[in-house]
């Protein structure tokens, strides 16, 4: 298959390329050559965007209940929510809306948070593979009964491991799926909702099954105390000595980490899923991006549906340089102007777009995220012009500026075209 086009990426952070390209891909969906080609005006092609993190029986709830502390939002809205998917019908429903509106705004790789239960669990990796999304899916394991309730718990940490270690049975097994296109994730939710012995276990799992692993991690000023306060360390170094820090683990959030903590992060190859929109909401801070990033450690992007009420990985890149921006002035104009905020916290659009794509790849150690031999082609082609979109593309619109109207101005109604491993799943089709 040949994919022709004007097309942008960012092979390093912060470095925008852009060329008219003739992209040769092959069965596999493996960029096999890169040519030249006339490109028609006003489209560019762009890697897919990666979601580190998404929770996708959170998607009927996206947009609600972000008005409440976190601690009260898990209690009172989301376990309820997530304890209906007990109803594999209901999980049916919902996850293939979820796969397909995510692949229509974009995203070529999503890494889901499930729920406990193993049938819908199963049943949103087989609607991945067969939508054609790649895409890494994780049961998620909770017993403390301190933290969970009776009624969306699991019944014992052997009984998590061990559906943990059915859900990675099922997901490498399934016919169609011997390229990896769909991959599981051992998901322990948090270390407030888990037991030692369960994190412990899953630490083992992880490295016995080579499996890629995700939490949440120094989310907030509670989540944060409250690791602090039972097992007298930060989350990463608790992690780390269950097992769970490894080359294929993502932590979501990561707003706390110290630089101690990214030191840890960083040696063990791990990455952070940032969730500016999320953040906004529970956090209680903003995450310091520029830090992690001047720290060596890996950082892509997460929208947190529906910790954050978009599915849109565009927009979490806008969201991540707003943030940064404010961090980076400071938030009230009451403090004089020196002492307000962080010096030098900001991020470029480009570097978004980085983090976005090429960045989301590297955490998770896939080849995607940049137009390259030997790499798989997951892309899109985004359009303006239309009725209903705010983007217009200029012939004579350079790199930086493509990038920036895209970044700043793209919705799903300008992705017309999206591909992953050369096949194409989604898009408005104009
Ligand atoms: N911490 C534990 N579970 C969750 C969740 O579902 N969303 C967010 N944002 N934080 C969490
Ligand atoms: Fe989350």
């Amino acid at each position: 298959m040949v994919v022709t086009g004007r097309a942008l990426h960012a092979p390093v952070r912060g470095v925008l390329e852009m060329f008219d390209a003739a992209f040769v891909v092959d069965e596999g969906g493996t960029i096999v050559e890169i040519g030249r080609a006339e490109a028609a005006a006003g489209q560019v092609l762009m890697p897919g965007m990666v979601d580190l993190h998404v929770h996708a029986p959170q998607f009927p709830q996206m947009g609600q209940a972000l008005d409440v502390p976190l601690w009260q939002w898990l209690q009172e809205k989301t376990f309820p929510l997530e304890a209906r998917y007990a109803d594999p019908a209901f999980a049916a429903e919902v996850y293939a809306r979820l796969v397909d509106c995510l692949l229509d705004n974009g995203t070529t790789t999503a890494v889901y948070f499930a729920t406990i239960h193993l049938a819908a669990t199963q049943a949103l990796a087989e609607i991945c593979l067969k939508a054609g999304q790649r895409a890494l899916v994780g049961r998620v394991a909770q017993d403390d009964a301190g933290q969970c309730p009776d009624w969306y718990r699991d019944a014992s940490a052997e009984v998590a491991e061990a559906e943990t270690r059915a859900l990675i049975a099922h997901v490498r097994g399934m016919a169609g799926n011997e390229a990896g296109l769909v991959r599981p994730v051992i998901t322990p939710r948090f270390i407030p909702a888990c037991t030692d012995d369960l994190l412990a276990r899953l630490g083992r799992l992880a490295l016995e099954s080579g499996c890629h692993v995700q939490t949440h991690c120094s989310e907030s000023d509670w989540e944060h105390g409250y690791v602090r306060d039972r097992c007298a360390m930060s989350d990463t170094a608790a992690l780390a000595g269950f097992g769970l820090l490894g080359r294929h683990t993502v932590l979501a959030h990561g707003v706390f980490v110290s630089e101690a903590d990214a030191g840890v992060i960083r040696a063990a190859g791990s990455g952070i899923a940032h969730c500016p929109l999320s953040n906004a909401y529970f956090a209680d801070a903003v995450f310091p991006l520029r830090r992690m990033l001047d720290a060596g450690v890996n950082v892509g992007l997460g929208t947190d549906v529906a910790g954050g009420a978009s599915p849109s990985v565009l927009e979490s890149a806008r969201h991540a340089v707003t943030a940064s921006r404010q961090l980076e002035s400071g938030v009230d104009a009451r403090v004089e102007a020196g002492a307000r905020g962080c010096a030098g916290a900001r991020v470029s659009a480009a570097e978004a777009f980085w983090l976005a794509t090429a960045g989301g790849g590297e955490v998770l150690d896939l080849p995607v995220g940049v137009f390259r031999v030997g790499y798989q082609f997951d892309a899109i082609r985004v359009a303006g012009g239309g009725a209903a979109s705010n983007l217009r593309l200029e012939a004579e619109d350079g790199a930086q500026d493509v990038l920036q109207k895209v970044i700043y101005t793209a919705g799903r109604q300008d992705i017309c075209d999206v591909w992953v491993a050369g096949r194409r799943v989604g898009g408005t089709g104009s």
